[in-house]
């Protein structure tokens, strides 16, 4: 596993698993499987209704806390504080590695300080933004005592977020990527380019698109089901892309939108 380093000098997996979709009566078995294929990154959310799947899988795999980051996004800008509390209980842990706002809904200065908050009575260990771009990012950033240490977006090979990836650059801010695949919409896994890329490495279209992001910088939670799928998705520390390969690859980005939400 690679891991990045965040404002806050703490250590995150830069290859994850999501959870988005898979309902909490599956999400046990399934985050037990992706802990036994190695990833250390689970990415949840109230909203996803499946943090007490989480937890149980966590639990149940005996592996120590400490060596599994976990990520969770707050639903709301009503009783923080509260859902807070409850994240933790469903999880079922004492703290969360990252704390998200899900996505831009107003008085979002508040929210943040009292995930700030959270972060100095040490119930959250670093805390970050989702969905937020333009002026809703700068101003989190402008008004911020505990600065943005995640922005995590919409960002596959379609959109490449290449101006606004080196604007969280200058602020520190690392770009986690969600829908790495574009859920697989637009042919992006059937891309004849990648494709061509992933055949000289011996490697899938996939692994050659996670691998981009890994030599990027850009942290990234692929979403399965499928255990062989997981173990895919987690193969990509045994090869590294050219240059050349990284810049034709960018060049196929079109900053396009696959999902209509931001
Ligand atoms: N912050 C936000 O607003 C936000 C929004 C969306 C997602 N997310 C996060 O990002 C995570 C990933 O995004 P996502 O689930 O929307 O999309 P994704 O990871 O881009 O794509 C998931 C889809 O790709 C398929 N897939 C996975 N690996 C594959 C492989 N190696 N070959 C072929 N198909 C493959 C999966 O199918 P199977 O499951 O059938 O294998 C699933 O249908 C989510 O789980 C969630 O944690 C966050």
């Amino acid at each position: 596993m690679k891991y990045i380093t965040l404002n806050n000098g703490i250590q995150m997996p830069m290859l994850g698993y999501g959870v988005y979709q898979i309902p909490n009566s599956q999400t046990k078995e399934c985050v037990l499987e992706a802990l036994k294929v190695g990833y250390r990154l689970i990415d949840t959310a109230q909203y996803y209704g499946n943090e007490r799947g989480v937890g149980d899988a966590i639990k149940a795999s005996g592996i120590p806390r400490k060596e599994i980051f976990i990520t969770t996004k707050l639903k709301s800008n009503h009783n923080v504080e509260r859902l807070i509390e409850q994240s933790l209980a469903d999880l079922q842990t004492d703290y969360i590695d990252l704390l998200l706002i899900h996505w831009v809904m107003g008085d979002d200065l508040a929210t943040w300080r009292w995930m700030e908050n959270a972060v100095r009575s040490g119930k959250v260990r670093a805390i970050g933004l989702s969905n937020f771009y333009g002026t809703d990012y700068d101003h989190i950033v402008k008004n911020a005592e505990i600065l943005p240490a995640i922005n995590q977006i919409e960002h596959h090979i379609l959109r490449q977020n290449h101006s606004f990836h080196k604007t969280l650059d200058k602020t520190g801010t690392i770009l986690e990527a969600w829908a790495p695949f574009g859920e697989g919409k637009a042919g992006i896994l059937q891309n004849p380019t990648i494709r061509t890329i992933a055949n000289k490495y011996h490697k899938t279209p996939a692994q050659v698109i996670l691998r981009l992001y890994l030599q990027s910088g850009v942290v990234a939670i692929p979403k399965s089901s499928h255990k062989s799928r997981m173990a895919e998705n987690f193969d990509i520390f045994d090869f590294s892309l050219t240059v050349q390969d990284m810049i034709t690859l960018k060049n196929l980005n079109q900053e396009k939108d696959l999902f209509g939400w931001y």
